[in-house]
């Protein structure tokens, strides 16, 4: 299996210093750095939180070099989805479950520059979405309800992983597989076993001291 991405999630680092923030986790003495930067934005409307959205987002492109990957969990997608994209953020995920039309926001997000991915809440099968996924180039399995970090992981969302896995590898799709949730030492090796690409990761790596340390750390396990 390829390499694992890391995709640290800024939820859980100090809002009052991103940009250096986000610096501790690209190259270092420990880690090559981080693959993707995850951003959580959030409308107190999809969800029951309240985070940042797009003035901060184009700060913070400015502030990094490190590709944007941008979650959103807001309402209307269609609205405010490609404008993302548009600003430079790497990739542009959004909730199945905010829009009647995912494959029409997916095309608006590749129009305007980005990769277009699909988020599913634990609870969202992942049989009805088979048939648009090549529409898409990442798919969000959501390993705890959206809206806060430091949620405990639920292992029932790898039956998803395990079964677009095997499309995947069949070589029926191309599409990388995240997993946002819950995600820490003691997780993330049932998680890549299960065939996931990309591991999202707030509390585990910005809950503690040392950033860089903990990613390192959760590379080695993610890496089956
Ligand atoms: C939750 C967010 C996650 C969150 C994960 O709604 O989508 O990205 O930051 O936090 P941890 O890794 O602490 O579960
Ligand atoms: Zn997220």
């Amino acid at each position: 299996r390829p390499a694992p991405m890391i995709a640290p999630s800024i939820l859980s680092a100090d809002f009052a210093n991103l940009a250096s923030e986000i610096a501790a986790v690209g190259p270092s003495d420990v880690d090559p750095g981080v693959d993707w930067v995850h951003v959580d934005v959030m409308d107190n409307h999809f969800v029951p939180n309240l985070t940042l959205g797009m003035p901060v987002v184009e700060s913070l492109l400015k502030a990094t070099d490190i590709p944007l990957d941008c979650h959103l969990m807001i309402a209307d997608p269609g609205r405010w989805a490609p404008p993302y994209a548009e600003a430079g953020a790497y990739n542009v995920t959004f909730h199945a479950e905010a829009t009647d039309d995912p494959s029409s926001v997916a095309r608006d997000i590749r129009a305007a520059g980005g990769k277009a991915g699909l988020a599913l809440k634990p609870g969202t099968a992942l049989e009805p979405y088979l048939e648009i996924l090549r529409d898409f180039d990442t798919l969000l399995v959501m390993s705890v309800e959206p809206g806060f970090g430091g949620q405990k992981f639920m292992p029932e969302v790898l039956d998803k992983v395990r079964a677009i896995r095997k499309i995947i590898d069949r070589g029926d799709l191309r599409l990388l597989v995240e997993i946002d949730g819950g995600i820490a030492d003691s997780t993330i090796e049932q998680a890549a076993e299960a065939g996931v690409d990309c591991f999202v990761a707030g509390s585990a790596v910005y809950g503690g001291d040392d950033p860089a340390a903990r990613v390192a750390e959760l590379r080695r396990k993610a890496t089956v």
